[in-house]
């Protein structure tokens, strides 16, 4: 029986369980919406929670309830109120977590913008750009876009929970950053249907949330960041904060990221997700950074500190990320839970690419 078509957008399947507290939310997800035993994830303290496999997809599996839920899951366990409640005690542990990993609370000497600049300035972790530019095997490469998959098939999609939550200049910028995000309404220009045609000529699966099963823990902990933030009103300039470091770190890598694909010999098919961002992030950079973080704080100076906490959140948690595949690769070894399976064949049901620009009109003398 062929999959129906809309496995491409969801919903995913739901993953397997990675320990107790995983196992009890993936086994209730499957029956109706009922209450949880009262103790779940009462007293919860993994050594380190950002890497803790149990406690990354626990959070994983209660937010993609307000994404595109989990296939043959029922809608209303979105709501459901003690499993809200076992999300808030392991947000507890992980927001927590955060706030120890970026440290004392930062607050912008010369503006948030300026702040940002330092934070990203400031930004050392290992370059995992420039080793998929000149050195990553093809095998290296696919792992890296399996972990990406997790976020680019749904690309932008947490930021516009801060949408409804802002009014004036910073939602106006956000507006334009995320009208780009979204291909200005046109499926074929969209960033996450760009990485699909990426997925695609290397030979992996373009389902949406086809990847989560084989994501460790911190690569679902750089997605986790995001939905906390974005679920969560009281830290809007965190989730604006997220996305302007995000933006200011994009532009050089995504090049690097192209080259490399061309260096293993992929054509502009396989790269115009990351070309595109060269140029793209280039400009929502400053869009970010001056209008969308600027504009939040001179209408809400209060949220300067939750502004930068946001940025060094992403920024470290992106670190470990990058720790983690570099790692694993010096070691020989993969860096996704289980190998990426062999090569599927291209498909060529995906959207159709954009049209290359027609040339100029020659100019009339
Ligand atoms: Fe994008
Ligand atoms: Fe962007």
């Amino acid at each position: 029986m062929s999959e129906p078509a809309d496995r491409r957008y969801g919903p995913a399947t739901l993953p397997r369980e990675r320990g107790p507290l995983s196992a009890a939310v993936v086994e209730a997800l499957r029956h109706p919406p009922h209450d949880l035993p009262a103790d779940l994830g009462v007293g919860l303290d993994p050594a380190d929670p950002i890497t803790d496999e149990d406690l990354q997809l626990t959070l994983f599996l209660c937010y993609e309830l307000h994404y595109r839920g989990w296939l043959g899951v029922d809608e209303s366990w979105e709501w459901q109120p003690t499993l809200l409640a076992l999300r808030a005690r392991c947000e507890r542990v992980f927001e927590a977590a955060l706030r120890r990993l970026v440290g004392a609370p930062l607050v912008p000497a010369a503006g948030v913008a300026a702040g940002l600049a330092e934070l990203v300035a400031a930004d050392d972790g290992p370059s995992l750009a420039a080793t998929l530019q000149r050195r990553a095997d093809l095998t290296q490469f696919r792992e890296f876009v399996v972990h990406r998959s997790v976020y680019h098939l749904r690309e932008a999609d947490p930021h516009s929970w801060a949408l409804p939550r802002l009014g004036g200049p910073a939602k106006a910028a956000l507006v334009e950053i995320q009208t780009d995000e979204y291909g200005n309404g046109r499926l074929d220009r969209m960033h996450a249907e760009l990485f699909r045609c990426t997925l695609d000529r290397l030979g992996l699966d373009t389902a949406y949330g086809a990847h989560v099963d084989v994501a460790p823990a911190v690569t679902l902990a750089t997605n986790n960041v995001m939905s906390l933030f974005g679920l969560h009103r009281r830290l809007r300039g965190a989730l604006l904060g997220h996305l302007a470091a995000f933006e200011m770190t994009s532009s050089l890598p995504n090049r690097r990221y192209g080259n490399g694909l061309r260096r293993l010999g992929f054509d502009e098919v396989a790269t115009r997700f990351y070309d595109e961002h060269v140029e793209a992030d280039a400009v929502h950079e400053q869009i970010a950074a001056h209008d969308m973080c600027g504009g939040l704080v001179r209408v809400e100076p209060a949220l300067a500190e939750d502004v930068l906490f946001g940025a060094a959140a992403g920024l470290a948690v992106d670190r470990l990320f990058a720790a983690h595949l570099l790692d694993r690769w010096a070691a020989g070894r993969s860096s996704l839970r289980t190998p990426a399976p062999p090569a599927l064949p291209p498909r060529v049901s995906l959207v159709a690419l954009p049209a290359v620009a027609p040339p100029a009109p020659p100019a009339l003398v």
